[in-house]
């Protein structure tokens, strides 16, 4: 059995996985490392951006990590071979519908922020996103024609208690590893998708979490208060679109796209799936210059929920920060070094 699956995917995905390779041989020798086209490079290979076998052998494996998908070279691929698609195929098949993406403040890069020092420095908070319900995925959908000229667009927002309470679930057992404190952001002044959530978080506090503080938020407010003190939050648990919105925000406090990983997971004991939250980069591709921490910071949000080594991953973030004290950028930080000096320097670190 595979323990961790490598989807290197496109443009500057194999050249930051080829450094989670590394990272990962050292950390865990016995680590069995499985690797398979996905994405564009699966296309191209195979005709399918996720084939059967990727994703039988990503549902065997504990963890998966993938690099990046998509590139313009696929801008005229049928929607449904499109790189993307095998994207949300896998996340779909994995069943992984906690989408959890921290904002964190690396104390070397503090002033790389667009905001003041003392409002990101030290910075750590976690959103968690509904990934697989939602407006995103809610009937009715569809455009029409109106018969006196005009069209009319409707989406869905659809929830379910079961779907809010399995990823509130998820927040409020991350909030326990943390600092004990869930915020959960929706619109119950004006949607009813708002009133349920609310309701169903509440009931599950009660029922199973009092031990962790809760508080409600209305999504407009996180937004205001992510900019303005984020600090505030330890664990947000959100909908699929809000959390889309609010956690590209709350991953911009701190600067570099390619600083920024992500764990999409599912139900206790299913593999998760692990990601750096940026694209291909095609502007980049090829010339080995993309920063690789995204994704070694990814590896790290596996060994710590999938691969049962939360040892390892603080050894491993403590390394990364190291490494960024000691100086080492890439140029997307401002310095010169290769994806794989930068690797290098993550290893000397360890
Ligand atoms: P992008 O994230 O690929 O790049 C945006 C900018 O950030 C570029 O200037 C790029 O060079 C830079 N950048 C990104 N990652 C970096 C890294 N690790 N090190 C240094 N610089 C980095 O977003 P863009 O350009 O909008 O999309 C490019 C392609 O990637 C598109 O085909 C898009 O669909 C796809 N994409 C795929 C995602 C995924 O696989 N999950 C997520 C976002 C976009
Ligand atoms: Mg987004």
């Amino acid at each position: 059995m595979t323990d961790l699956l490598l989807l290197p995917g496109d443009g500057i995905g194999p050249e930051v996985t080829a450094q989670v390779r590394r990272v990962a041989a050292k950390l865990i020798p016995e680590l069995t490392i499985d690797e398979r086209p996905f994405g564009g490079t699966s296309f191209d290979q195979l005709g399918t951006p996720l084939s059967d076998e990727t994703l039988a052998t990503a549902k065997a494996a504990k963890a998966v990590l993938m690099g990046a998908v998509g590139g313009p070279q696929y801008a005229n691929v049928p929607r449904d071979k499109r790189p993307e698609a095998g994207l949300l195929g896998l996340r779909a098949g994995m069943g992984v519908f906690a989408n959890l993406r921290p904002a964190l403040c690396f104390q070397p890069l503090a002033d790389a922020s667009t905001l003041k020092r003392e409002v990101v420095e030290g910075l750590d908070f976690m959103i968690v996103r509904e990934l697989t319900g939602g407006i995103y995925f809610g009937s009715p959908r569809f455009i029409e024609e109106l018969p006196g000229g005009g069209k009319r667009a409707v989406d869905t927002q659809v929830y379910t208690t079961p779907e809010i309470e399995r990823v509130a679930r998820v927040a409020f057992e991350l909030a326990r590893g943390r600092r004990n404190k869930v915020t959960s952001a929706e619109k119950s002044n004006v949607m009813d998708s708002g009133l349920l959530w609310r309701e169903v978080v509440t009931d599950l506090h009660r029922r199973e979490y009092a031990d962790v503080a809760l508080e409600h938020i209305l999504a407009d407010n996180a937004a205001m208060q992510i900019v303005k003190n984020p600090k505030q939050f330890d664990v947000m648990v959100t909908d699929n679109l809000f959390g889309d919105i609010l956690s590209d925000a709350a991953a911009q406090l701190t600067g570099s796209l390619g600083m920024l990983p992500s764990a999409a997971l599912g139900l206790p004991g299913t593999p998760g799936l692990y990601e750096p939250i940026h694209g291909s980069a095609p502007d980049i591709a090829g010339k080995g210059i993309a920063n690789p921490l995204a994704a070694i910071l990814s590896f790290e949000m596996a060994l710590r929920w999938s691969l049962g080594r939360p040892d390892l991953a603080a050894r491993l973030y403590a390394a990364v920060e190291r490494a960024l004290e000691s100086g080492a950028r890439t140029p997307d930080l401002g310095g010169a070094l290769t994806s794989e000096q930068m690797g290098d320097a993550v290893l000397a670190a360890l």
